[in-house]
């Protein structure tokens, strides 16, 4: 019998490659009646093993996909050395000149979630500043690009997202939400790029905090909490002499931690102070730290975690902004 032949999601044969050797994928941004051309495994939840869902020249149904969203599995996993070949998968997916398929937005937004996600890490796994933030500049023009087209709704957004607490994933995901604000709060296409990039390169400073304080799972003790404060200074100092970057985007990365009455760091400034791209990035930061897998935490609801910013209110927030952003989730 081919791999997965059968309606059912037969589980053929237990693979002895360890996590390591896998990369998870998002289920969003696979085709129903294409093959990726890899196979696909699944994570079995209790044993954490991996199995073979389907081999690779067998092709996902509709049905596939949505027993698959309904039994709430999002993410599928490939080999690991297969990564390069699921990248030029989703980069078609978002040539959106090729004309060739239909990508319906969701789709696209799986797969750009995907392709971020990738270039983020390579960018700045790079080291070499100049090229990570090219990349990132124009990423952030693609991602604002789709984000805003009329046919995409927040809904699209929210379910093909990484919930996971992973810089990469935080700052990719801060990025989304950040372009959707702005465009909510009517900035001009160039801007909503512009704050895009900015979301995207906002925790810049946390790649020199070391990730044993990062990941630690519960409450950090005092230094340890001012070690993780030095990472807005730490990004703008490293990005502040730039020319390609503007000064809203900088003080995104500078401000993102103040707060409107002045309880935030590092200077401790208040609200007439704060760049307002800044107090957008502080609103979908907070909402989607809220809103991602802790180490030691559940993740909130969407709702539970606009709760929380409200409690927050004008203490913490532009409550323009937080308005703003609460009429975008309440729509989803
Ligand atoms: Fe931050």
């Amino acid at each position: 019998m081919p791999s997965g032949e059968g309606g059912d999601e037969s589980f053929i044969g237990t693979c002895i490659m360890l996590a390591v050797d896998y990369l998870p994928i998002s289920v969003a941004t696979l085709l129903p009646a294409k093959t990726v051309g890899l196979d696909l495994f699944q994570r079995e939840q209790d044993s954490g093993r991996y199995v073979l869902y389907r081999g690779a020249t067998y092709p996902l149904t509709l049905d596939d996909l949505e027993r698959l969203r309904g039994r709430g599995i999002h993410l599928l996993y490939i080999g690991k050395d297969s990564g390069p070949r699921y990248q030029a998968y989703l980069r078609r997916l978002l040539d959106t000149d090729l004309g060739a398929v239909d990508v319906a937005p969701q789709l696209q937004a799986g797969a750009l979630n995907e392709v971020v996600l990738d270039s983020l890490r390579s960018a700045f796994g790079s080291r070499d500043l100049n090229e990570a933030v090219a990349t990132i500049s124009q990423l952030g023009a693609l991602t604002a690009e789709i984000i805003t087209r009329d046919e995409f709704a927040a809904s699209d957004l929210f379910r093909v997202l990484h919930h996971d607490y992973a810089t990469f994933t935080h700052s990719t995901n801060v990025a989304f939400y950040a372009a959707m604000l702005a465009a909510g709060l009517g900035y001009s296409a160039e801007e909503v790029e512009q704050i895009t990039t900015g979301g995207l390169l906002h925790d810049l400073g946390k790649l020199d905090i070391d990730d044993r304080i990062l990941s630690k799972p519960g409450r950090l003790d005092e230094w340890e909490f001012r070690q993780v404060k030095r990472h807005p200074g730490l990004g703008f100092r490293k990005l502040a002499k730039r020319t390609d970057l503007n000064e809203g985007q900088l003080l995104m990365v500078y401000q993102h931690h103040e707060r409107m009455d002045g309880h935030g760091y590092p200077v401790g400034c208040v609200g007439s102070e704060i760049h307002p791209w800044a107090k957008i990035c502080a609103v979908v930061d907070v909402f989607e730290a809220l809103t991602s897998q802790r180490p030691y935490r559940k993740p909130l609801s969407r709702n539970k975690a606009l709760e929380v910013l409200e409690r927050e209110g004008s203490a913490s927030f532009d409550l323009e902004v937080l308005e703003c952003w609460k009429s975008i989730i309440l729509s989803a």
